[in-house]
């Protein structure tokens, strides 16, 4: 059992994740702002507080932990280009105040939540640990920039530190009870659902990229495996491993389209749609190889495109749902 603080903890994946970290007999306490969080998805020690605040971390961090679990940040690829400033300020200067307090305080293990977005529009699919760093967002940039940070940070500062490059994050808690809420929404898993609920149409970004269907695809990895993923990480650095990087996907991508008609199947509602130009920079197919997660960490998804939109679904009906 270790004593770990939660960055992010009352955001979509971080309360998740803080949620399995409990029930694995980890001591947690979440540190979130509540910029994008909710206080009701923290069911253990939730402080309030910004990352740049670094009086507020210090606090917090001189209370002595064995590892840091790094989910706060900012996450809108679109809203990274209208405020790259701001994103960097979180992203990079948040994260950099976070390391110089871990290492005033001794804290020498890290788990960060990058993504895929750091590899752009990439040179082959699935997607590899080992393609090169090419960002075309604000957003991945930042992300990118941190992971180099926290690769010559290691060594100086004697750390072990894990990278997850997560896919898209999507399902929900399986009891229904924890999912996700960003305002606004952006995902489209979350925006088909409401249309399934209301009738109301959603717009489909592109319908003639170079795809089997012409819609975008991408590798929705549910938010509990994603949660499994991140404990086995943490186990490995507490044991003494270094840590690494890893992708973390199903390697199956599903269309829009397919989220959309899989959708309707579970739910039982039509999704009603209209057609959109395709967005600048939309990559058409990010799917991961996941291989290296299954040789290094033993990790896996184990749940398929239908669990997810079941389990979102579950929590999209839960009347926690949409509470801010
Ligand atoms: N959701 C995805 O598909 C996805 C994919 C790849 C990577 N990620 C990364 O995973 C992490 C979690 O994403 P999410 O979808 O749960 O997002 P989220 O917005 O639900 O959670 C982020 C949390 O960080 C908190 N936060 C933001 N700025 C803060 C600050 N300055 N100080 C303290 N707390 C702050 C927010 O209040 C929120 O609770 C992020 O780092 C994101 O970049 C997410």
């Amino acid at each position: 059992m270790a004593k770990l603080l939660i960055t992010g903890g009352a955001g979509y994946v971080g309360a998740v994740c803080a949620r399995a970290a409990r029930q694995a007999g980890h001591d947690v306490v979440v540190f979130d702002s509540l910029a994008g969080g909710h206080r009701e998805a923290v069911s253990g020690e939730l402080v309030v507080g910004d990352l740049r605040d670094r009086p507020a971390l210090d606090a917090v961090l001189a209370r002595g932990f064995d590892a840091v679990l790094h989910f706060a940040a900012r996450m809108s690829v679109g809203e990274s280009n209208e405020d790259p400033v701001g994103y960097f300020d979180v992203n990079v200067g948040g994260t950099l105040t976070l390391l110089e307090v871990m290492r005033a305080h001794g804290c020498k293990v890290l788990v960060f939540s990058s993504t895929c977005a750091i590899y752009g529009r990439p040179a082959r699919v699935p997607l590899d640990e080992d393609l090169p760093h090419a960002p075309i967002s604000p957003y991945g940039e930042t992300k990118a920039v941190v992971e180099r940070i926290l690769a010559l940070a290691r060594p100086a500062n004697d750390m072990r530190v894990t990278c997850l490059r997560y896919f898209n994050a999507a399902g929900a808690a399986s009891d229904g009870s924890l999912g996700e809420s960003h305002f606004p929404e952006t995902h489209l898993i979350p925006l088909a659902l409401e249309a399934a609920a209301t009738g109301r149409p959603m717009t489909v970004f592109g319908t003639e990229h170079p795809t089997p269907d012409g819609t975008c695809v991408r590798d929705y990895v549910h938010v509990e495996d994603l949660a499994d993923a991140h404990l086995r990480a943490l186990d490995r650095m507490l044991a003494g491993h270094p840590g690494g990087a890893w992708n973390l996907g199903t390697a199956h991508g599903a269309s829009v389209f397919e989220v959309m008609d899989t959708i309707e199947r579970v739910t039982g509602h039509r999704v009603a749609r209209t057609l959109g130009p395709a967005r600048d920079g939309d990559p058409p197919m990010l799917v991961a190889n996941a291989s290296r997660a299954y040789a290094d960490l033993g990790w896996r998804a184990t749940r398929n495109l239908e669990t997810v939109i079941r389990d979102a679904w579950g929590w999209y009906q839960s009347p926690r749902y949409g509470k801010r």
